[in-house]
């Protein structure tokens, strides 16, 4: 693709020399295209087809509600209901017969009744009802029978309603991660959805942008104490503040991506926090409040959330908060705050802000999302503490790769961009729809993730070098060991994995 330096620069001049001269925002002004290929998901682009073959999350259970929720997803029209006999429909929201939407319909024991002209449709898109005259049921049959309202399975899980939007006839299995989202005993999955006004990548490319917490996510980017609001600092995770010395490493062939990243909490002990990103677009986070006080040996994920995508300018953060006393060392989550279009971590991760941040939306009291952030009544609030809702969806509607200049930071976000394309174009057989389906096939629908936060007692080196030279050595093991479990399955697995940090743990100390 062109860049700007190419298109703008005029004749004489040296192009890459051009822009950088004082004052030279005129040879910068031209703003080339998006990349299509991994941010368009419509029907029929490539990204699209690829998403297409995998479940997504459409909606929260709270969602489902006694009128049909009109959702967008991929770019495609949908309602969602749960009829009256308990079962989850997903259907094109346009009405096969002309087009009503079924958001006006009414939801009856079986199925969904249009508003229009009364005809009912099954969860699967079957015709149960055609209205007409009495004395005319053949022809009423015979009429229901040659449409079908378009339709996608769905089901619920711990709140949240999957779908598969794909051909039917390759569905793939449903990928139990860690064994049905295992958590510890006591901890729960609580379920979230927060709307994100821009492409889905980019928010996306975040979760393995694992240097902006300095920055985006410190003390020191509030502005002049005018505001109120939530750093890590202020939850005293501060070694989130530390900017790490990174490992990204593509693991299952290519298919997932894990991110370790090594940051001193003191003299004494090593934080090792090791986020996975799973393609296309799920990623699991461990332990965001870690303050790392203890010895803590491969405590497992406390976000597992898909970025899905409305349509190509709009996407949410769908998934789960784990919650309760196995994850949450510290006892300072809440649950009470974690729902629709809110979570309990971090201001700035949602549209609306709610200044006195008590309480939690729900479908009834929703304020409507606002369209243009800048139009919003907390923007103020917003520009003197940003959070990750501000950076990411302020990267323009569709972020433009050909306008960035990456550093050696953005390593991992390029590298699950490179991983999304080989899979895309089949440069990677490994990931392709159907060798996916395959490999999850072949491990009964369970894979297990390398996520998990850890706190480790390896003293600081004694110079600044050799700390460095340590500090990537355990990641690389770390990583390693990691890798090497991710066949054996619960409790094996754990002992196995904390049995190998102890010996990290006392091979970098001798
Ligand atoms: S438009 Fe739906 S029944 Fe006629
Ligand atoms: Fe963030």
């Amino acid at each position: 693709m062109d860049t700007f330096e190419k298109k703008s620069a005029p004749v004489g001049f040296d192009n890459a020399k051009k822009h950088l001269q004082p004052y030279s925002g005129y040879y910068s002004n031209q703003v080339p295209l998006h990349d299509p290929e991994l941010t368009e998901t419509d029907p029929g682009t490539p990204m699209g087809e690829y998403m297409r073959s995998f479940w997504h999350p459409v909606c929260m259970s709270i969602e489902l509600t006694d009128t049909p929720r009109f959702l967008k997803i991929l770019g495609e029209e949908l309602v969602a209901f749960r009829d009256k006999s308990g079962r989850v429909g997903l259907l094109h929201a346009h009405c096969v017969h002309r087009g009503a939407s079924l958001e006006y319909g009414s939801i009856q024991e079986r199925g969904i009744m249009c508003c229009y002209h009364g005809m009912v449709f099954d969860v699967d898109g079957a015709c149960l009802h055609v209205p007409y005259p009495k004395g005319e049921e053949k022809e009423a049959e015979k009429f229901a029978c040659s449409i079908r309202q378009g339709a996608y399975k769905a089901f619920e899980r711990h709140g949240l309603v999957f779908a598969y939007m794909g051909p039917p006839e390759k569905e793939p299995p449903f990928p139990e991660w860690e064994g049905n989202f295992t958590v510890a005993e006591g901890d729960e999955l609580v379920p979230y959805s927060n709307f994100q006004h821009c492409n889905w990548l980019q928010v996306q490319d975040n979760a393995a942008d694992n240097y902006h917490p300095t920055a985006l996510h410190a003390g020191k980017n509030v502005v002049g104490g005018n505001y109120q609001g939530t750093t890590f600092d202020e939850v005293g995770a501060a070694s989130m503040e530390v900017a790490p010395d990174m490992l990204f490493v593509p693991i299952q062939n290519g298919r997932t991506l894990a991110c370790a990243g090594a940051r001193r909490v003191n003299k004494d002990r090593l934080f090792v926090r090791v986020q996975h990103q799973v393609m296309p677009n799920l990623s699991l986070h461990a332990y965001t409040s870690e303050d790392g006080s203890a010895k803590k040996h491969f405590s497992r994920f406390h976000i597992i959330r898909w970025t899905v995508p409305v349509d190509n300018e709009n996407s949410k953060m769908i998934g789960w908060r784990v919650m309760g006393p196995g994850i949450d060392t510290r006892g300072i989550c809440d649950k009470s705050l974690v729902g629709y279009e809110s979570i309990d971590f971090l201001e700035g991760q949602v549209a609306m802000r709610r200044p006195e941040r008590f309480g939690k939306y729900t479908i009834d009291d929703l304020p409507p999302i606002p369209s243009n952030h800048r139009e919003r009544a907390n923007y103020k609030d917003a520009q003197y503490a940003p959070g990750d809702y501000e950076a990411i969806i302020s990267q323009r509607p569709i972020a433009i790769h050909a306008l960035e200049h990456p550093t050696k930071f953005d390593a991992g976000l390029y590298a699950f961009r490179k991983m999304l394309r080989d899979a895309v174009r089949g440069t990677n057989p490994e990931a392709t729809p159907e060798k996916y389906a395959e490999w999850l096939r072949d491990l009964g629908g369970e894979p297990n993730s390398v996520c998990c936060g850890n706190v480790l007692e390896i003293p600081e080196a004694e110079t600044v070098e050799q700390e460095v030279v340590q500090r990537r050595k355990v990641l690389r093991q770390m990583v390693s060991l990691l890798t090497e479990s991710i066949d054996k399955k619960g409790q094996a697995r754990a002992d196995f994995v904390r049995g190998g940090m102890d010996a990290i743990e006392k091979s970098i100390g001798e």
